[in-house]
């Protein structure tokens, strides 16, 4: 299945943000991840809507993969769909009837995909793979960029890939070229990666180098 690589937004330089969109769509890679944070959900905050327009407006393009850190996303998810979310990720400890707002993520023209923290038990997954295009591991604790992989969380990849071998399984958080080969070796194929690839000043060839290195996983 296809392997994707996806920068994350909250690692660009914000006085430069359309610059750091373009040069994340020049990289080569396949779409670009927006972190939403909610600070009842994660001790920080980020973007809203307006910057998922902004991608949208500066790499029509670019396919916008937005991860709402959010406790009550049902309450936002009509804003995320005019502002052109594609993919748009829900946490499954968030406070909401997660079937419903898939349904509604659907009915909205979006893919849905539900997110898993790393404390979090991934059997608890179990009634929703069937609901979602894609399951998102975390592998750090949401709120932050720049924080260490928790390796930990790789059998949870596994156990999802070995139930549902087409869904997408992405991961995020601490990813690098060390990193996502592991997290490919578990069974992922979907990547995201901030600080790594926003820190680069050259960062297709850090994609290309990663594709390179996740190609035989
Ligand atoms: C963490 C976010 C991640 C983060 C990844 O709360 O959901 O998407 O931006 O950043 P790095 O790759 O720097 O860990
Ligand atoms: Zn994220």
């Amino acid at each position: 299945m296809k392997k994707e690589i996806l920068p994350s937004l909250l690692a660009a330089d914000y006085g430069r943000l359309a610059d750091e969109i373009l040069r994340a769509e020049a990289s080569g890679a396949d779409a670009m991840h927006i972190d939403i944070m909610d600070p009842t959900f994660v001790p920080n905050m980020s973007f809203g809507p307006d910057v998922v327009a902004l991608v949208r407006r500066v790499a029509p393009g670019l396919y916008r993969n937005v991860h709402l850190m959010m406790n009550r996303p049902d309450l936002y998810l009509e804003p995320f769909a005019k502002a052109g979310a594609q993919t748009l990720q829900i946490h499954i400890e968030a406070d909401c009837d997660l079937h419903r707002e898939l349904r509604r993520i659907r009915g909205l023209g979006m893919k849905p995909a539900i997110v898993l923290n790393p404390e979090t038990p991934v059997e608890i997954l179990a009634p929703y793979l069937g609901e979602v295009d894609e399951a998102l591991v975390m592998t750090v604790h949401p709120g932050y960029g720049g924080q260490k992989f928790i390796a930990d969380c790789l059998p949870k990849v596994s156990w999802i890939r070995e139930r549902r071998p087409g869904l997408d399984i992405m991961i995020d958080g601490g990813g690098n070229a060390e990193t996502i080969p592991l997290a490919a070796k578990a069974g992922a194929n979907q990547f995201v990666a901030g600080s790594y690839l926003f820190g680069k000043p050259d960062m297709r060839a850090a994609v290309e180098d990663l594709r390179a290195r996740i190609a035989a996983c």
